[in-house]
């Protein structure tokens, strides 16, 4: 049985026709760049999240750097970010020459820990971006009013930026993911809940003066035609990867439904296996299950064998931020982080997406089971 980690092609089959059409629209537009269709597309995306304003750029690495710059973070400022994360979140600040301020995450939903969260906040904290991992939301509530209470005390404010790359689609108390504080970036990187056909990438927020901002911050920051009124980036989502994601939104909801099914169902079939731990979900959410990632005994063995079945597996991430040699300046050890640096060590994700068979998955659970 050929099980792909990601069934991208069984998704292109299925929406094949409308997805041609569409690009090939462009084509024949030939306004590649800021073409219509992403106007539409960003008018989509924030009724779809509830957010007053989506602007969409080149990836979702660019959206976290673009929405630290629309705050004027600067060297010397710090940055709050989950120890366990892609690089892409701690990288966005360190990049503009803050310090990234690691936190470790919470041992059920691995995301940012917000009991551990003020501790950390200091007089040069500008922001906190906890990443809702995996696709499920982080603590938004707890995390928000703990950003609210220091703005206060620090006389300056701390704005949060959700790290939404993995979770656009999911629900956090009736909201969804991206619309649940000040900023909120998202990837279209194409394995992810929502991805297009290369790199792109999006920032919501419901300020109209941060929106015009990211909106001149993405052309160079541009505000009239060769009026450059702040040192920007060039960072937009191309017309075709717009054109492929309005298809893609049309099916969305659809999608994470069967994904949202196909992840219970794992869950159901893996509780029984006493040496795997499933992802919980946590009250008053959904869970898009950007990834299905499960916590295993001796994982270089697990993934052998199932490696030996020819079930491709996944580790998001080997490596916690705390360990890149990158970030060694910052001087952390592993015993700041005890969370991050055990699910390090035993995390795996397993084959997802809308597109995976039942079929499949009674197969990848009867390998992991034997
Ligand atoms: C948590 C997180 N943040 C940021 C990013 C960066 O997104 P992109 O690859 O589109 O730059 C990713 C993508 O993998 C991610 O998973």
């Amino acid at each position: 049985m050929n099980i792909p980690f990601i069934d991208l092609k069984a998704q292109y089959h299925a929406y094949q026709a409308e997805i041609d059409a569409a690009v090939l629209e462009v084509l024949a537009e030939t306004q590649f760049i800021l073409g219509p269709e992403v106007g539409t597309l960003e008018k989509q995306l924030a009724q779809y999240t509830g957010a007053k304003h989506a602007i969409t750029c080149a990836n979702g690495t660019d959206a976290l750097m673009l929405a630290l710059m629309a705050l004027d973070i600067q060297a010397g400022d710090e940055v709050i970010t989950p120890s366990f994360t892609f690089m892409a979140t701690a990288e966005a600040a360190a990049i503009l020459g803050a310090k990234p301020v690691l936190v470790d995450i919470d041992a059920a939903s691995y995301n940012l820990n917000p009991d551990l969260l003020a501790a950390k906040i200091t007089s040069k904290t500008r922001a906190i971006m906890p990443v809702s991992l995996y696709g499920q939301a982080a603590d938004m509530d707890e995390i928000n009013a703990i950003a609210a209470d220091y703005s206060k005390r620090l006389g300056h404010k701390i704005y949060v930026i959700e790290d939404a790359a993995q979770s656009f689609g999911a629900e956090y108390k009736g909201k969804k993911s991206c619309n649940l504080s000040e900023i909120a970036c998202t990837s279209f990187f194409p394995s992810k809940p929502l991805g297009c056909y290369g790199d792109g990438g999006a920032l919501f927020t419901q300020d109209d003066v941060l929106a015009e901002k990211i909106k001149a911050l993405r052309v160079h920051g541009q505000t009239g035609r060769y009026q450059h009124t702040y040192i920007g980036l060039n960072s937009r989502l191309d017309t075709i990867q717009a054109a492929v994601l309005l298809v893609k939104l049309k099916y969305f909801a659809a999608e994470l439904h069967k994904r949202s099914q196909l992840g219970a169902r794992y869950t159901q079939l893996l509780t029984a296996v006493d040496t795997i731990s499933t992802p919980a979900i946590m009250p008053h959410r959904t869970h898009v299950y950007g990834q299905y990632s499960v916590r295993v005994q001796k994982r270089e063995a697990f993934i052998k064998k199932l490696q030996e079945a020819h079930i491709p597996t996944a580790v998001h991430y080997p490596m916690p931020i705390h360990k890149q040699p990158c970030f060694a300046y910052l001087g952390y050890q592993d015993a700041d982080f005890p969370v991050s640096a055990r699910v390090a060590q035993d995390i795996v994700s397993l084959p997802m997406s809308a597109f995976l068979t039942e079929e499949a998955m009674d197969y990848i659970v009867a390998v992991i089971k034997k």
